[in-house]
């Protein structure tokens, strides 16, 4: 292989976006995606004034309410970007680390709950409907055990980005 005569020159490194550029484009995103969750807030209750199907108004019902969260949650995210100072800081966890830890019990014990009743059904025929909304409570409760997995990592400081 012939070696190249010149050594490539180095890729220049990226620019790194400045702090405030990149707080900006969040901030950006943020307000768009509280859009998104309006709009989808809407469309759920258009849905609904649609049908009279319980399952499918249950399933509007839920991502209703999910939408709220997320546009809450990405106010908060915007909020903090734009100079609201708000911690979370391993002591601040810690002081409510041992109701957490009792908390998280429970948590684990809906997913054992969870995986039993999926087991129950197997693959028995005629429980669509069932087997349809425990899927979606055992994702869900998935999401609190690992929503509370990463507040454990906070809590002992190990949590990247801090
Ligand atoms: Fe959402
Ligand atoms: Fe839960």
């Amino acid at each position: 292989m012939a070696k190249a005569k010149k050594k490539a020159a180095k890729p220049k490194k990226k620019a790194t976006k400045s702090r405030k550029k990149v707080q900006q484009d969040l901030v950006a995103n943020m307000k768009a995606w509280r859009k998104v969750e309006i709009a989808s807030i809407a469309s759920t209750g258009r849905v609904m004034e649609q049908t009279e199907n319980p399952i499918v108004r249950l399933v509007m019902e839920i991502i209703q309410r999910d939408s709220h969260m997320h546009y809450r949650v990405q106010g908060w995210i915007a909020d903090t970007l734009e100079g609201k100072s708000v911690s979370l800081t391993p002591d601040e966890v810690g002081a409510v680390w041992g109701m957490i830890e009792d908390h998280i019990k429970l948590e684990k014990k809906t997913l054992e709950l969870a995986d039993e009743a999926l087991k129950a059904i197997g693959g028995a025929k005629g429980m669509l409907i069932q087997s349809y909304l425990l899927e979606y409570l055992m994702e869900d409760e998935k999401k609190h055990n690992l929503l509370l997995e990463r507040l454990a990592a906070v809590q002992k400081g190990m949590y990247p980005y801090g």
